[in-house]
């Protein structure tokens, strides 16, 4: 008996719908093996590839005929997904619990022929402030910006958290080779102090620049870092003048920024329709500007504009962000997957599955559709990864035996900026290796094969191939994993643009340290929570 109390999930109309139900017979009607797939259709990886022009995605691997991506592309068809591109590109208050447009393509526009026209006054805002964000990031970096006691800054220290400290810090650490001499950002996010106090100890205060990079100007982390900074800044430093000349802030609230004690001139704004895990292309990506040098942070909008210009113009069949939403939905929908692995063969984007766990399960783990009905479907998979060929040595072993399988995508990087060849010739063997094997198996056919060598084969994964890390491929691929965020939420007509289910979590904590600071207030926390509480206590 269960006694949670659940909204009542009622057929919806997606659910009953003819394309989706025709799917649904299809996945119990099809008997799909990759192996046979590929014998009996010999340009099968020609035929099931797509491009764009800075990454092409081989599907071959998956568990999908003809007739599968036939099906899918119906079931967006019925969804309108064609038209909710357009609505996305051209303004439309897809984000509808908070009534507001989501133009992320819109900051890294790059041609204003490319800017839809109702949305010119956006763009001249944008360009206002990108105008700012490269004079501000070059006078830092030649000096003519510097720190109280004169000196030029050696070190920025990024402060946010969730979407505005993400996403900055997955490109600075993926653009290794693109670092400025002289100055190193740092990324500080944790609540946990930790965090700050490492990043801190070794820094001079007098050569320390700090951005608040907050949406709301309200997070607690945040902020909890930013006093505690301001604390630090302060010790050394030990006038109350230097803070207007060492903090700077992004955020969508400027007038609390100014409030906190951020002089007006560094204070740069961001608006409304950027949502926050959709935001490093703004201002929030003021670090990547002065550690990279603006220039290399703008290819980074370049690439993610172009693969804006590949989703907005390519029809349905040899879309990549279509192609691999689709896929999502059918292991999602179809074959009951709850979990999907990203993994890169590149050591620079370790932190890019990280990243993804943001921008998919807080885009699209929902339970409730746009017209606030609970759905009768799955929504998000869980996601997670972790660099090859690391993983290999870790969670690999469940994906090539264990009960079930998670569909994966490989990111495979052809060329590297170091000249160890022999690396990154087995990089890549690595990483072909393991489609291969996961798609083939180790099964009965193998004389004499004992049961606990057996792998069944038959795995699906994806290939997405980049030629090179760059600050345009990286762009594109973050770009990319964003406008599939989208085809999914489309097809899940779910919003992928809010966040509610963040907030319970951020009132209970208040509630927690409210009995922290007042013990009568235990008692009224369940006994688990309050036993916990108290152990916590007892160690102060
Ligand atoms: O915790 C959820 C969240 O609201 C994210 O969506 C957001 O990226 C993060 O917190 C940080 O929010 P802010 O930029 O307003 O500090």
């Amino acid at each position: 008996m269960t006694h949670n109390k659940t909204r009542l999930r009622t057929p919806t109309e997606l659910s009953q719908s003819a394309a989706w139900q025709a799917l649904a017979q299809h996945a119990n009607e099809l008997d799909f093996n990759l192996n046979d797939a590929f014998s009996e259709d010999l340009k099968r990886a020609e035929n099931f590839c797509v491009h764009s022009e800075n990454i092409s995605l081989d599907f071959s691997k998956n568990l999908v005929s003809e007739e599968t991506i036939k099906l899918l592309l119906e079931l967006a068809s019925q969804e309108n997904l064609q038209q909710k591109i357009q609505d996305l590109r051209c303004g439309k208050k897809v984000n509808s619990t908070e009534d507001r447009s989501a133009l992320h393509s819109l900051l890294r526009c790059q041609n204003s022929d490319d800017v839809p026209c109702n949305l010119s006054d956006e763009y001249r805002d944008i360009i206002h402030v990108k105008e700012k964000l490269k004079k501000t990031s070059n006078d830092i970096y030649n000096g003519v910006l510097r720190g109280y006691t004169g000196k030029p800054f050696t070190d920025i220290v990024h402060i946010g958290i969730g979407g505005s400290d993400l996403g900055p810090a997955m490109v600075y650490q993926a653009l290794t080779p693109f670092h400025r001499s002289d100055i190193q950002c740092h990324y500080v996010a944790n609540i946990c102090a930790n965090d700050i106090c490492e990043t801190l100890s070794g820094l001079d205060a007098n050569s320390t620049l700090f951005i608040i990079a907050s949406k709301s100007f309200n997070t607690l982390e945040t902020l909890s870092n930013a006093n505690t900074a301001k604390q630090w800044l302060l010790k050394h430093l030990t006038d109350e003048e230097a803070v207007a000349k060492h903090f700077y802030a992004v955020s969508a609230k400027p007038e609390k920024a100014k409030a906190w004690g951020i002089n007006t001139q560094f204070v740069f704004p961001f608006w409304d329709f950027v949502g926050g895990r959709y935001s490093t292309w703004s201002a929030i990506g003021l670090s990547l500007c002065i550690g990279l040098g603006y220039d290399n942070f703008n290819q980074l909008l370049t690439g993610a504009s172009e693969l804006d210009q590949h989703f907005f113009n390519t029809e349905l069949d040899k879309n990549i962000p279509v192609i691999m939403g689709l896929l999502g939905i059918w292991y999602t929908n179809f074959h009951q997957r709850q979990a999907h692995a990203v993994v890169p063969y590149d050591h620079r984007l370790r932190r890019f599955p990280q990243f993804l766990q943001q921008l998919e399960m807080e885009s699209t783990g929902k339970c409730s559709n746009l017209q606030n009905q609970a759905i009768d479907y799955d929504t998000c998979p869980n996601i997670w990864g972790e660099a090859g060929s690391n993983s290999q040595h870790s969670f690999f072993q469940k994906l090539h035996q264990g009960t079930e399988f998670t569909p994966i995508d490989f990111i495979a990087v052809l060329q590297s900026p170091h000249n160890l060849v022999e690396h990154q010739d087995w990089l890549i063997a690595n990483c072909l290796a393991q489609s291969r094997a996961l798609m083939v198996g180790q099964t009965d056919d193998t004389p004499g094969l004992e049961q606990h060598k057996f792998m069944p084969g038959n795995k699906p994964s994806s290939t997405l191939i980049l030629k090179e890390l760059t600050p345009k491929t990286l762009g594109a691929l973050m770009a990319l994993y964003e406008q599939k965020v989208y085809v999914q939420s489309v097809i899940w007509n779910v919003n992928a643009f809010d966040q509610w289910g963040v907030e319970l979590g951020k009132k209970v904590s208040n509630t927690i340290k409210q009995a922290m600071d007042n013990e009568k207030e235990i008692s009224r926390l369940d006994s688990s929570t309050a036993a916990l509480l108290k152990a916590y206590l007892n160690t102060k």
